[in-house]
């Protein structure tokens, strides 16, 4: 899409998380639904569209109640100091910039539950009745036998009870072929697509009726006239989105927010979500959100993160260690929104050291140094007409402006930030390739000298209003650096030569110092202490993982089809459009190879160059990146530390490692 021609409307970007429960402090994965939206929101913001952002907690049902009776407190003593913790430190901590904090125990919902309760009974869309089958009580879902897997919780997989209650009943079997018709024609309402399919397939199998209410519980909203009843916890919760955006309280405002754009929701609620909300809606005669997106997981190892399971990391531990920006660059750029991916800490210091120290940093710390040295510390005015290889950035940031607003309307944030950081290694790319050092050397190429450096601080400016959603505090550090005082405003800033040129820059710290991989790599950061019901299986951060006894055994005979020999670095660069790739140049006793090598993270290429080490010899060429890689490095690597593999003594280059 091309962003200049998209159309701004007077609708509200409505954008919701789900509601939280409040019946443990959150995590890093509840951390990633809501910087996600976080993101999302600021992007539009940025965009000049209205925004409305909601996020809060889901505060009713069985399992809030016995929470707090642990505790010995009552339900809303106990939810009051979690929601407090919630909205400050955590979400403030984070940057989480919503519209609104809705609870369900706001009063105000407590009518819109009611309401809509009522004006479904009179409809004919609610019945009382009587409900007979299983309930499963962590997730306070009903079952029948049919749905059970292996007779446990088809969601959860836990243990379900047999009950049997006067309940009332929400008529979803009458809305079964809707809905079916619905999900077909609009074919982005559930996204990504392989939960859609899901959800079809659901519904094509059969919808019976739910029960929204139970008995034997006061923790709840009361069923109008029927106070033996409380209404269902899910019903109450779905209704938030309708209280938040003031259905009963500001109709106009209603009128312009309503239906939500996105509701981002984990991959567990989508059900909830693409099948029971939208049929609410419908019996109410509402329109549907257009989008509902249905995340992947959090994993640590192979199992999702949550409290009940111990291995829950706080976010609010991670940030006191890393920085907000880090954390957020982390998850919103480590794991494909949608997929499921697995959170490390290592993985995590990675991403600083790469990306944010290494790429990011060294940018600005590099092109500060440069003007300082050769223009006085003035950003130039670019006056000489561009060559060719100056116009490299320019026509590139066109591509990305159009790129990244197209990964942000589609929500792949991850793609977003990937091409942002294309921009980034083009500008590492463009200082190698027009060594400004040497233009300095000629008074004959000022302009050009001027003409490049003018370049790399509007690429930097662009950058920082490219990263605008995504970071709280580095865009306005690298503006404080380039002379800019004026925070972003625009996406529209995100042009290429809208920066004036002399501009006083003032060199800061570091924007990203770089971590010793190897120095804390077992500090575990931010472990929360296990609730205490919960088994602790595995700490927050994972141990070195224990090495494992060798199988496969090979003959000698195949060991010595492998031809191992002694080399040495005799050049070391980074390979600009890779995250963890080194181009090296080894001397192997008869020529220069050129090896392509995943260890950046690992090494600064400086410190590589005269270091002994042994190489696979007999490896078939390959191209990575598009170079042509003639062999292997030998490394050994436990638990995210490496280190190349070299003799203890010299040994002339060629020498045979057997
Ligand atoms: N209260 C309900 C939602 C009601 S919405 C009307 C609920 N609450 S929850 O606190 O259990 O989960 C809220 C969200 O956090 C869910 O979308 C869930 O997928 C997400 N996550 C919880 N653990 C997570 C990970 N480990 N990884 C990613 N998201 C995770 O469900």
């Amino acid at each position: 899409m091309d962003s200049n021609q998209r159309k701004k409307s007077q609708k509200t970007w409505y954008l919701t998380t789900p509601i939280y429960y409040p019946s443990d402090k959150l995590h890093v994965g509840h951390a990633y639904t809501t910087v996600a939206a976080d993101a999302l929101v600021r992007f539009h913001r940025l965009y000049g569209d209205g925004v409305f952002f909601v996020t809060g907690t889901d505060e009713h049902g069985q399992k809030i109640a016995q929470k707090a009776s642990e505790a010995g407190k009552t339900p809303k003593e106990f939810v009051d100091g979690i929601v407090q913790f919630i909205q400050d430190p955590l979400w403030k901590t984070l940057g989480i910039s919503y519209d609104r904090f809705i609870r369900t125990t706001d009063q105000e919902h407590t009518r819109v539950v009611q309401n809509v309760f009522e004006q479904l009974l009179e409809r004919g869309d609610i019945y009382k009745g009587t409900y007979e089958g299983w309930y499963c009580l962590p997730d306070e879902t009903f079952w029948t036998e049919s749905k059970l897997i292996d007779g446990n919780c088809p969601d959860c997989g836990r243990p379900v009870e047999r009950v049997q209650q006067e309940s009332y009943f929400f008529k979803m079997s009458r809305y079964q072929d809707r809905m079916i018709q619905y999900i077909l024609t609009h074919p982005d309402f559930i996204q990504p697509t392989s939960r859609r399919n899901e959800m079809l397939s659901f519904l094509e199998s059969g919808l019976e009726d739910l029960s929204i209410s139970r008995t034997g519980l006061t923790w709840g909203i009361p069923v109008p006239h029927d106070p033996a009843h409380v209404i269902y916890v899910w019903f109450d919760a779905l209704l938030n989105y309708l209280t938040a955006a003031d259905y009963l309280e500001a109709p106009e405002k209603f009128a312009r927010t309503w239906p939500p754009d996105v509701q981002l929701v984990g991959k567990e609620i989508v059900r909830f979500h693409t099948i029971i909300w939208p049929i609410i809606l419908m019996a109410l005669q509402l329109p549907l959100p257009e989008r509902v997106f249905g995340h992947g997981w959090l994993l640590i190892g192979d199992t999702k993160m949550s409290k009940s399971r111990g291995n829950a990391v706080d976010p609010i531990a991670l940030t006191q260690k890393y920085g907000v920006d880090a954390v957020r660059y982390y998850l919103l750029r480590e794991v494909p929104f949608g997929a499921d991916g697995s959170y490390t800490e290592e993985a995590l210091r990675l991403r600083i050291n790469v990306d944010l120290a290494n790429d990011l940093g060294n940018l600005l710390s590099r092109t500060t140094a440069m003007i300082n040295r050769f223009s006085a510390g003035y950003i130039p005015f670019p006056h000489s007409v561009p060559r060719e290889p100056d116009q490299v950035l320019p026509k590139l940031v066109v591509e990305i402006y159009d790129a990244v607003d197209h990964a942000m309307q589609q929500l792949l944030i991850s793609d977003a930030l990937s091409h942002i950081f294309r921009l980034i290694h083009a500008a590492n790319k463009y200082i190698e390739d027009r060594a400004p050092w040497n233009l300095a050397k000629n008074p004959a190429t000022k302009d050009e000298l001027d003409h490049v450096l003018y370049n790399l601080a509007e690429s930097l400016r662009i950058v920082s209003v490219l990263l605008t959603p995504f970071l709280i505090e580095t865009p306005q550090k690298i503006r404080q650096q380039l002379g800019l005082t004026t925070p972003v405003r625009s996406y529209r800033e995100a042009i290429f030569g809208q920066l004036q040129g002399g501009e006083h820059i003032k060199r800061g710290d570091a924007l990203f110092p770089r971590l010793d991989l190897h120095g804390e790599q077992h500090e575990a950061a931010g472990g929360m202490e296990p609730s205490t019901e919960a088994v602790k299986t595995t700490p927050s951060s994972p141990n070195p993982p224990r090495p494992e006894e060798a199988t496969n055994p090979i003959t000698i005979d195949d060991f010595q089809k492998i031809d191992l020999r002694v080399g040495t670095i005799r050049h070391a660069e980074v390979v600009p459009s890779a995250d963890r790739l080194l181009k090296l140049t080894v001397f192997d006793g008869i020529r220069d190879r050129t090896i392509v090598s995943g260890i950046r993270a690992h090494y600064d290429p400086e410190k590589l160059v005269g270091q002994q080490v042994v190489l696979v010899a007999n490896l078939k060429p390959v191209k990575l990146r598009g170079i042509l890689s003639e062999g292997m490095l030998l490394a050994g690597s436990q638990g995210g530390r490496l280190s190349l593999v070299t003799p203890l003594s010299e040994l002339p280059e060629g020498a045979r490692v057997k």
